[in-house]
């Protein structure tokens, strides 16, 4: 019988994409999926550290398998991703859980096979993670599981040291993946018949920035929106400091690259968004999305918000909130600041009280989701074009997302997953949009 594997995934897309190259390289060895973690022989867990309590969650679901480990001795339990790569917590892992098999990190993804091989020779735990990043990899082919949507890494790493943020010591430096070889691999996607790719870098607009690569990142857009074929272009991250009028031209000379841009804002303080080292201001800001909405009055933006950064006082906040409101986001992720040992902002004084923290948080989520709302309003009566990406077999409803992120549910009699549909909204539940498919745009 065929053994199995079991994918636990933690963190951004980034990771979710990642998963999909494990995924690759276990089936390459002859593994199969499964569903549950009772039935799997070797379970992954690909961690992330960008706040605590995804540390946490971690944490918890890896002491959870202490009982199944003792049931099932064979059964590999494997940790990788960003966590084991923050200084000293594979020790503290090994320590905690001495039934972990294998740990590897983010920067040596590669290596996983001969890993377990090594395990499954040698019996003891194999540890094998590396400080340094090393050249771009371009053999480790996703097993993708998020059809008719592709990630396709366009940068890894980071350079830009945000000072809250630990991503740099965890990824490495930026490097650029080669035009050719992103654009050849958004050739295949599309010809294999994936109606959306979205770029992924945690900052995109640096892509290229030494030079190494042939292409800068608006030129890079231009040559996969110029693919042939009908599909989608998103791209993310985009950081305010380098996101630029070029991008916006490529976004107008092709209608597939989508008129929203996540542009993650932190605070709307210039004071704190220097503390934060940002390296730009509410006012380039401010600026960034009319220049957006000057070629797209349509365009919507979504972004990122921490509250609770160390020395934010009420007046900062309360600035935060005023960007919100002069945005008018589409929607908004927002964070309590999370102290992250190694980061600048670790040390900083005037860390913040956890109540003042909650209560901010609370007063942000219930603006941006009145945005949200007020939003959903507009979609009745309108029809939009939504890229069906599943089935809802409990509620029986396909769903699928409009240009802007949106989900829009529908009742269909045939299988609908992977096809451009028409919905005309009839329905629209906070964040949710329901409609009926129809032949003519109508809007
Ligand atoms: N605390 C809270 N939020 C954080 N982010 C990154 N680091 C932290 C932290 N230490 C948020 C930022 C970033 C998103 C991916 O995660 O808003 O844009
Ligand atoms: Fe972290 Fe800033 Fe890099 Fe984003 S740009 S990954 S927030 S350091």
């Amino acid at each position: 019988m065929q053994e199995k594997y079991h994918i636990i995934t933690y963190g951004c897309q980034m990771n979710l994409h990642e998963s999909e190259k494990i995924a690759g390289v276990l089936r390459r060895m002859g593994y199969e999926e499964t569903e549950t973690k009772e039935d799997a022989d070797i379970i992954v867990f690909n961690t992330c550290c960008i706040r605590e309590n995804a540390e946490n969650h971690a944490f918890g679901n890896i002491g959870a398998l202490k009982k199944l480990k003792k049931e099932k001795p064979s059964l590999l339990i494997i940790v990788g991703g960003c966590m084991t790569q923050e200084k000293g917590k594979t020790e503290i892992l090994a320590k905690k859980f001495p039934f972990i098999d294998v740990m590897f990190g983010t920067l040596n993804l590669e290596e996983l096979e001969s890993l377990i091989e090594q395990k499954r020779k040698a019996k003891k735990r194999v540890v094998k993670i590396r400080e340094k990043e090393g050249e771009i990899v371009e053999n480790l082919e996703p097993y993708r599981t998020s059809y008719p949507n592709a990630w396709v890494n366009i940068t890894y790493g980071c350079n830009n040291f945000c000072s809250y943020c630990i991503v740099p010591y965890v990824r490495g430096r930026e490097r650029s993946r080669k035009a050719e070889n992103i654009v050849a691999e958004c050739e295949n996607l599309i010809s294999q018949g994936y109606k959306e790719i979205t770029l992924l870098g945690q900052n995109v607009n640096s892509y290229g920035a030494d030079g190494s690569t042939g292409a800068t990142f608006a030129e890079l857009l231009d040559k996969v929106a110029s693919i042939d074929g009908k599909f989608r272009l998103r791209f993310m991250t985009s950081h305010p400091k380098d996101f630029n009028e070029d991008v916006v031209k490529v976004m107008q000379k092709h209608r597939k690259i989508m008129r929203l841009v996540h542009l993650p804002v932190q605070s709307g303080s210039n004071a704190v968004l220097q503390a934060m080292n940002r390296r730009y201001t509410r006012e380039k800001y401010l600026a960034e999305v009319k220049m957006l909405r000057s070629y797209f009055p349509e365009a919507e933006v979504t972004t990122d918000i921490i509250v609770g950064f160390p020395g934010e006082t009420e007046e900062d906040y309360l600035q935060t909130e005023a960007l919100v409101k002069e945005v008018d986001f589409a929607s908004a992720f927002t964070f309590v600041y999370s102290k992250r040992t190694g980061t600048k902002a670790a040390t900083m004084d005037g860390q913040i009280p956890e109540d003042v923290q909650k209560e901010r948080i609370m007063r942000l989520v219930a603006l941006v989701n009145s945005l949200t709302r007020k939003k959903s309003e507009k979609y009745l009566g309108k029809t939009v074009e939504i890229l069906c990406e599943d089935f809802d077999e409990k509620r029986g409803y396909y769903m699928g997302r409009d240009e802007f992120g949106r989900m829009g549910y529908f009742k269909s009699e045939k299988n609908v997953i992977g096809e451009f549909v028409l919905l005309k909204i009839t329905q629209a539940n906070g964040i949710s949009l329901y409609g009926e498919a129809v032949k003519d745009l109508d809007k």
